[in-house]
């Protein structure tokens, strides 16, 4: 169904509450609903918002339509947990009722100080000829999680230089200065990050654009960089964004858009510049992740949770009234130059009745009658691999399977779901690649009920997307072209 601008728009007062209620009933007696992950109750989600650690508990917000599985006009819905897993649902935080947010309370992200929570978000507007004006604005949450919007923007439109796609502010503080870096477009179509400096939040002070020297590959930036972070690890910086406009370059960007980041030395805000170390590199090699964000929490864990879906593709839940959901919890780390994420400890208090198995496999490829879960995490560690290929086949049965496997000629990791079930379009293609050269793979996959997320060896690669297979295929076969020896555990979730 094609969706109109007015439809987009409407407001959610003009909508009758019969059309809610048969909406949140389609959407609940529809098929796909995840079990651990976070995915509105009608329409539509996208990026994470305010990550943030407040009053004794994670805070999380996100992008919702209410309305439809379409992106129209953007809410902020909020959720909280004391342990990364459960997530309360506290509602609506912030709906597009004033005149600086019109047109959607766009994304943005939350900082702490002096016992509240700042919340910073770019209210999107549009005039009545339909020209976008970008407002950075400011709201307060307080303990009792009410949240006040300030009457004034902090920021009016984007700078000469920038176009009207300017959003998604993140503030940092360094050295008793508060910068805010924003996602932008140039008016020469480069993607670039602008930053605004200020010394209590409020008055903020337009800078320039970070200024990336060293080895970045100029001629493939994008045209428009969202959702923009910055944090440090183990002394160095990392640079997080998600371009829009790269061009593919063999297994590279096979997505619409991308997500990825930079590193190098910590990004000076004096001079603007950021000493590039490592190229841009996609931060999760799979078909649905976008637009991530991070926090560091009271255990000084810096933590991340994208989009589980991308902008401008289709949902196969669209046709049960809501589309997407958010990551699992990923901690970070840096080893190398190279960013690592692992699904946090915490989501262990999931698991249900564990299954172990070991076995040597030679040219043959084996089901594990034990392994039954739909649901569930799965470890799995090949040691002593030999020959052309190792890898795993799940939610497999008579007419689809997932494939997931180590091409040891090609030197690369293969994500298959050419076969996975129904899929919304197949137009960026149905496999993934990335290169790996490692003598032993383990792999670590959380499967729900129409998304997997696979980390490889330790974290070092990641692999996100959504599936929608059959309810009775549910096997797990393992392979070997070649040798390998498998330990593999399952647990029920
Ligand atoms: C990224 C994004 C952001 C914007 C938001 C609107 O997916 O386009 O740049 O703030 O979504 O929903």
């Amino acid at each position: 169904m094609e969706w109109s601008r007015e439809e987009r728009y409407k407001r959610v007062e003009d909508v009758s509450e019969t059309y809610i209620s048969e909406l949140t009933k389609k959407v609940s007696e529809g098929p796909y609903r995840q079990k651990f992950h976070v995915q509105p109750k009608t329409g539509l989600l996208n990026d994470p918002n305010g990550f943030s650690y407040y009053n004794g508990q994670y805070h999380l917000f996100y992008q919702w339509f209410p309305l439809g599985p379409v992106h129209g006009v953007k809410f902020w819905y909020h959720v909280a947990s004391d342990n990364l897993v459960d997530w309360q649902d506290l509602g609506v935080a912030m709906e597009p009722d004033t005149k600086y947010d019109s047109h959607g309370v766009f994304s943005g992200t939350g900082f702490v100080k002096n016992d509240q929570l700042h919340l910073f978000y770019t209210g999107n507007t549009r005039t009545e000829d339909w020209t976008r004006i970008p407002y950075q604005c400011h709201a307060i949450m307080g303990s009792d999680n009410q949240i006040k919007k300030d009457a004034k923007p902090l920021i009016i439109d984007s700078p000469i230089g920038y176009t009207d796609n300017f959003r998604d502010p993140k503030i940092i503080e360094q050295a008793g200065r508060y910068y805010c870096i924003i996602g932008a477009e140039t008016t020469d179509h480069q993607g670039a990050i602008a930053y605004y400096v200020s010394e209590d939040l409020k008055d903020w002070k337009y800078q320039q654009a970070v200024k990336l020297k060293g080895n970045i590959d100029s001629k493939n930036q994008g045209f428009m960089w969202e959702c923009p972070d910055y944090f440090e690890l183990a002394d160095q910086g990392v640079l997080l964004f998600s371009p829009q406009g790269m061009e593919s370059k063999g297994d590279k960007y096979q997505n619409i858009y991308q997500s990825g980041c930079l590193v190098g030395e910590p990004l000076d805000f004096a001079t603007g510049e950021f000493q590039i170390t490592e190229m841009f590199n996609e931060l999760d090699r799979g078909f649905d992740f976008y637009a991530p964000q991070t926090m560091t929490d009271p255990q000084g864990r810096q933590l991340l949770v994208g989009w589980l879906g991308l902008p401008g593709v289709d949902c196969v839940t669209d046709d049960f009234g809501w589309a997407h959901c958010l990551t699992i919890p990923r901690e970070l780390s840096l080893r190398n130059g190279k960013l690592y994420q692992k699904p946090v400890p915490e989501l262990e208090v999931l698991r249900g009745k564990e299954v172990t198995k070991e076995m040597k496999l030679e040219n043959e490829m084996v089901i594990v009658s034990d392994f039954t879960a739909r649901i569930y995490e799965l470890k799995a560690t090949f040691t002593k691999i030999k020959g052309s290929r190792v890898g795993v086949a799940f939610r497999m049965g008579a007419e689809e399977a997932t494939y997931f496997y180590y091409d040891r000629s090609a030197k690369k990791l293969v994500f298959d779901r050419s076969q996975s079930g129904i899929s919304a379009t197949n137009d960026y293609g149905t496999l993934r690649k990335c290169d790996f050269s490692e003598e032993e793979l383990e792999i670590h996959l959380f499967v729900d009920e129409s998304s997997v997320e696979i980390f490889v060896n330790d974290g070092l690669e990641v692999f996100t997307a959504r599936i929608y297979s059959k309810l009775d295929h549910n096997q797990i076969q393992f392979f070997a072209d070649g040798q390998a020896f498998i330990t593999a555990t399952q647990w029920e979730i």
